[in-house]
């Protein structure tokens, strides 16, 4: 299995009911003369008319004649299920909106989502946007310091949670002086306190009809938080015309179809389990099923064999974790309904592109983009012979090069590596960063998007991923800054100073690694590396815990007294250091 090799026809033949033409055509088509006029025209808006994300996912399918086909169908942890048609996706969203509004809250203001993968998340998504609201979604697993840094931010009024995040949303609400109202789904006989309410959706009267707030293409819609290399992390802040690009993408690239059912994989507290598993898919009025429960192999076939799931956006740490089970497991399922599949958030390995051919019977379709690019911007598209370990091309309509690392000038011939760069103004870029202008601008360059990443372009234009050009750690796609971590760290009343790093690992690519620096007299030991990881796993996240912690004497810095992060993770990854010297610089 070599680097670029091309894949042909599957080896492994599934039963399959009906081959039909991709959606995208083939994409030298398809970028000729491409305007995204060909969305919004299929969307049915007329520049000048409002664009409500919200609307355009529930009442717009209704009126297409799909009112009683099922938007959502949910499988919980235990196995109970619940189906919502796009009528319920209409009327429910409606009666969270009205819910919300009567309660003070208003459009523009931010509402967090602090919830599990339950039904009331996805209904709420589409209800807040409705009110005209900005949509907050955090992962519910974040500790109360990630939750609270976010919330302070972006000075949320508002946190929609479950029974069991009451603790830390408590805890952080003592910083919060913007937070009046925190939401509780499922409060059931719960003391609740000040300024906490239940919302019961079962038994709210539903509101049949609700006035959409008219919001145009430039009206704020998602607030998704992202890490960076300094500081906290950064409100990456979307707006309502985004859907223009998710609902076009959606279709050419995930290639989704009226009777497709759609399984996307991610959490909604990450960018792609809102633009692909919310937006995407209802706009374009397909079935999509949710599995609200952690990884497990078995789990999973059996969920993608008895909905019957056709088309699968998944992630290369999941699609390594399943190529580690083996093949057993597959045979033991009926899989043929699948059709489709594609990957997201780190670089996917050829070892697992191959593998999925033979197991599935087809290749997982690795897909390119950021939080910040709000859709696929670079990818393999259906029809189009895949390289393995190449990202693909750019989608119609977005312009990708490869830019010199310090002129930002694209670079012409094939094969050398510079940062990959977007030329802006496609519909789902973000508008900015909250509150946060500067950290924005720095993002551009020439004229040119700056991803951050680096990558090459070959003579065929595919494009190749090489690496992040900054210091942010990608652990099973999740970006971890470091200094959030640090920070953490700091709190800790043994640690003197810090750095995190990126330490690489089998499964999730990356992991965290932490160095550290301890006050006189504490010692170094296991119990209190165990101790420090605990410290961290509960501020942050599981996800953002240090997989191993070395105490150090001391740590790299440069002349002027900066810790120097790259030294440490070049050690990790068994890399040459290059001149030190200007390392040291600052
Ligand atoms: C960063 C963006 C976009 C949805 C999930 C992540 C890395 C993303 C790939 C890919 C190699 C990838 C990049 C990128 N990344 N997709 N196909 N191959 N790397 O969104 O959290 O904003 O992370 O994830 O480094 O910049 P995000």
């Amino acid at each position: 299995m070599r680097n670029g090799e091309t894949i042909g026809p599957a080896l492994l033949e599934l039963p399959r009911t009906e081959v039909r033409p991709p959606n995208i055509g083939s994409w030298e088509e398809a970028r000729k003369g491409f305007a995204w006029s060909v969305a919004e025209r299929e969307l049915g808006w007329g520049r000048g008319d409002p664009v409500n994300i919200g609307w355009n996912l529930s009442d717009r399918i209704c009126r297409l004649g799909r009112a009683q086909k099922p938007a959502l169908v949910w499988e919980g942890a235990e196995g109970q299920e619940r189906c919502y048609t796009f009528d319920d996706l209409r009327v429910l969203s409606n009666t969270m909106a009205a819910w919300l509004g009567e309660r003070g809250v208003g459009p523009g203001e931010r509402v967090c989502l602090f919830l599990d993968r339950v039904p009331e998340l996805y209904l709420a998504f589409v209800g807040i946007l409705k009110l005209g609201a900005v949509v907050q979604p955090l992962f519910s697993a974040f500790g109360e310091e990630s939750l609270a840094t976010r919330l302070l931010d972006a000075g949320t009024c508002c946190v929609v949670t479950q029974r069991k995040h009451l603790p830390k949303v408590r805890r952080a609400r003592t910083l919060l002086p913007d937070l009046r109202l925190v939401v509780v789904v499922d409060a059931g006989d719960a003391k609740l306190g000040e300024g906490e309410v239940a919302f019961d959706l079962d038994a709210e009267p539903r509101v049949e009809s609700y006035e959409v707030f008219p919001a145009q293409p430039e009206t704020p819609s998602v607030l998704h938080y992202t890490s960076g290399t300094t500081g906290q992390p950064k409100g990456a802040q979307h707006v309502h015309r985004s859907l223009v690009s998710q609902f076009l993408t959606t279709k050419w690239v995930l290639d989704l179809k009226e009777d497709d059912v759609y399984w996307c994989n991610a959490d909604p507290g990450w960018v792609t389990g809102t633009s692909y598993g919310i937006i995407g898919p209802w706009s374009n009025g397909v079935t999509q099923v949710v599995l609200d429960a952690g990884f497990g192999a078995e789990r999973w076939y059996s969920f993608l064999e008895k909905r019957r799931v056709t088309v699968w956006y998944s992630a290369p740490t999941a699609i390594r974790l399943l190529m580690k089970e083996g093949l057993v497991p597959v045979r033991r399922h009926d899989l043929s309904a699948l059709r489709h599949l594609a990957s997201v958030g780190e670089p996917l390995n050829p070892e697992a592109v191959h593998w999925s051919r033979d197991a599935y019977g087809l290749p997982f379709h690795d897909t390119f983009w950021q939080t910040e690019t709000g859709c696929i911007v670079v990818s393999n598209y259906p029809g189009m012979p895949i390289k393995a370990g190449s990202m693909g091309k750019p989608f119609p309509g977005i312009t990708a090069a490869i830019l010199d690392l310090k002129t930002f000038e694209p670079i012409a011939e094939p094969g050398r590596v510079g940062m990959i760069g977007l030329v802006p103004g496609w519909p789902s870029m973000i508008r900015g960063y909250w509150n946060n202008p500067a950290g924005y601008a720095k993002k551009f360059a020439n004229g040119w998007y700056l991803t951050g990443d680096r990558g090459t372009v070959d003579a065929d234009g595919y494009f190749w991923f090489v690496g992040r050009d900054d210091d942010v750690i990608n652990t099973g796609g999740h970006l971890v800054g470091p200094f959030e971590v640090e920070s953490a760290l700091l709190e800790h009343p043994a640690v003197a100073e810090s750095a995190a790093v990126a330490k690489p690992d089998p499964v999730n690519m990356e992991v965290v690694k932490a160095f550290v620096t301890l006050k006189p007299g504490r010692e170094a030991s296991p119990d209190l590396e165990l101790e420090i990881m605990n410290f961290v796993r509960k501020r942050l996240s599981p996800i953002a815990m240090p997989q191993e912690i070395a105490f150090v004497p001391s740590l790299p810095r440069t002349r002027s007294g900066k810790i120097v992060r790259r030294v440490l993770r070049a050690q990790e990854f068994g890399e040459p250091l290059g001149d030190v010297s200007t390392l040291m610089e600052d």
